[in-house]
């Protein structure tokens, strides 16, 4: 159906008004619910018009993440107009009783300009029947003539949250990061979980699949999964980055935390016809009291 501005969008229902919307531009999540209830953040001044990328949702970075490269920052995947899937070849996982679309971006001769290799990358956005969402990117090069390619990539996750000051990141404790705030230094975190006092931008290197989001103004816990994506980029601009930002709203950084599932430190690379396979998933908990988990 469509969505803002006409542009094209699929939404996924499950039970218990859980659902999930995404826009054919950008191969762009822009909503994730259970219950009803808005667990991704989407700026109120997000503009959705090409080639400027939704700002909130689930953008997808690739083939470079960040301005590690010659090309725009965060790659191209995620202003391009990508295409329904119609004949995707057979997934791993089982899908037969869970919502799913999938899409398909291969690049076109303009592309091929600003960054020559061929690929094949289908993502599939499955909704669980327990509400969980999954992201799943299979990347294949599609280079005729002997190419490898390498790349970086992050699910550029923006989690809704109700007050950032009340959030935890746990998962990252000990672990060595990268400061995008100081000239990408190296450093080690301390032993505790991940709080928000002031803007954070950092890359976390080989962490573990399993990390957790712990939002105690709501009472819940997003519980995250990655597979083939040893990285986690952690992220809030805070105030003044805030008001730098045309299509963020001034305030709107107390209501959001990215936390990325990445392949950053050292790129990806695929041989012709080689595939990668990289995925996020995320699903929610309910905690009554502290002492739930
Ligand atoms: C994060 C980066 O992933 O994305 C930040 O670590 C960056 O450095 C942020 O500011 C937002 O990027 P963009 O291009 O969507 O404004």
């Amino acid at each position: 159906c469509k969505g803002v501005n006409g542009l094209d969008k699929v939404v996924l229902r499950e039970a218990r008004d859980c659902s999930a919307e995404v826009y054919l531009y950008g191969g762009h999540v822009t909503s994730w619910k259970n219950d009803g209830e808005e667990l991704l953040f989407v700026s109120n001044k997000a503009i959705f018009k090409p080639p400027k990328a939704i700002r909130g949702g689930i953008p997808i970075c690739f083939p470079q993440f960040s301005n590690f490269g010659s090309l725009e920052q965060h790659g191209f995947a995620r202003n391009k107009q990508w295409s329904i899937d119609t004949d995707p070849p057979p997934f791993p996982t089982v899908t037969s009783s869970r919502a799913f679309v999938d899409l398909i971006l291969k690049p076109s001769e303009e592309d091929l300009k600003i960054w020559p290799n061929s690929y094949e990358f289908r993502l599939r956005v499955t909704l669980g029947p327990g509400g969980d969402l999954m992201l799943t990117s299979r990347i294949r090069n599609t280079n005729t003539e002997g190419k490898t390619f390498s790349f970086t990539f992050a699910y550029h996750t923006y989690f809704f949250v109700s007050d950032i000051s009340e959030v935890r990141v746990e998962g990252l404790e000990t672990l060595d990061y990268l400061d995008n705030l100081q000239e990408r230094k190296r450093f080690t975190e301390q032993g505790d979980a991940v709080v928000f006092e002031s803007e954070v931008d950092k890359i976390y290197l080989s962490t573990p699949a399993k990390l957790a989001i712990l939002d105690h103004e709501k009472k819940r816990t997003f519980v995250l999964r990655k597979d083939g994506l040893p990285d986690a980029v952690v992220w809030n601009p805070w105030d003044k980055k805030a008001k730098a930002m045309a299509d963020f709203g001034d305030d709107e950084y107390k209501h959001m935390v990215c936390v990325e599932a990445a392949a950053i430190e050292k790129p990806i690379e695929l041989k012709p016809n080689e595939e990668w396979t990289g995925r996020y998933f995320s699903l929610v908990w309910s905690f009554t009291s502290d002492m739930d988990h």
